[in-house]
């Protein structure tokens, strides 16, 4: 798994959106038709293998089994670790059944060299919301304190910072203020990555990488104040997480994946 440089390599994929049924569209999009597009277009890339894959949340639209079966059969034959976390579309119950042996992880973190990505569930039952509350805080906490001294990144699937665009903005994370205290309080974070917004952001927060990540299925027009559509297509990220603390990453966009 180790790269000759030493560096991880992450492909994050969010918001898949998938149904029950293979052809169910959402948004003017078949979202299992735009999640295999996707990976046929992560696997021809020079970066490929990666070392892990990063499913930010809301894998499953309709909160089916057969729809989190899929996700797992689409890529278990990659041979490549899968870590997900929660959206505020998923049902974690199934979740943790169906994604949570052999080559997947549900949550908890992946430790790989001078790096540990900590996975943070956001997830809050019967919101569109996110939230952390003192539990959560709390093994986040616990978690920056056992890995002082390498390199962290945060994946989550809530934004963490408002997007400008006001609805989308009012179902962010709720508690961002102490959940960034607690990332002041951590010189050791290097990055923040999320999904839930369909759309790319990558800025600086202080010391600190925030990414977004656009859905391999529709995206959300970006600044707007009510909800509306962008004309772009699936994407998906490349993360490589480099030795000296340095993040390197690139949104790709899949023309043609739109179906
Ligand atoms: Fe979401």
């Amino acid at each position: 798994m180790t790269r000759k440089d030493s560096s991880l390599t992450i492909l994050q994929i969010t918001d898949t959106h998938l149904h029950a049924a293979a052809d169910s569209r959402m948004r003017g999009v078949t979202t299992h038709a735009t999640f295999l597009a996707v990976l046929e277009h992560a696997q021809r890339d020079p970066r490929w293998p990666v070392d892990a894959i990063l499913a930010t949340g809301d894998i499953v639209q309709d909160e089916s089994r057969a729809g989190y079966e899929r996700f797992r059969a689409a890529l278990e034959p990659l041979g490549v670790p899968v870590y997900s976390i929660p959206g505020n579309h998923d049902d974690p119950k199934l979740m943790g059944e169906i994604l949570t042996s052999g080559s997947f992880q549900l949550g908890g973190e992946l430790r790989h060299g001078a790096w540990s990505i900590v996975l943070l569930s956001t997830f809050l039952a019967g919101e569109d919301a996110g939230g952390l509350g003192p539990a959560r805080l709390q093994g986040l906490r616990q978690a920056l304190a056992a890995h002082a001294g390498q390199h962290l990144l945060v994946a989550m699937h809530h934004h963490p910072l408002p997007m400008g665009s006001t609805w989308l903005d009012g179902v962010a994370l709720r508690d961002a203020q102490v959940f960034w205290d607690l990332i002041d309080a951590n010189p050791s974070v290097r990055g923040v990555v999320c999904g839930h917004v369909h759309q790319a952001a990558d800025r600086m927060r202080k010391s600190v990488r925030f990414l977004s990540t656009p859905s391999t299925c529709a995206q959300f027009l970006p600044g707007s104040e009510f909800f509306a559509l962008d004309d772009r297509p699936a994407g998906m990220r490349w993360i490589q997480l480099h030795a000296d603390g340095r993040i390197e990453t690139e949104v790709a966009w899949v023309s043609g994946a739109r179906s």
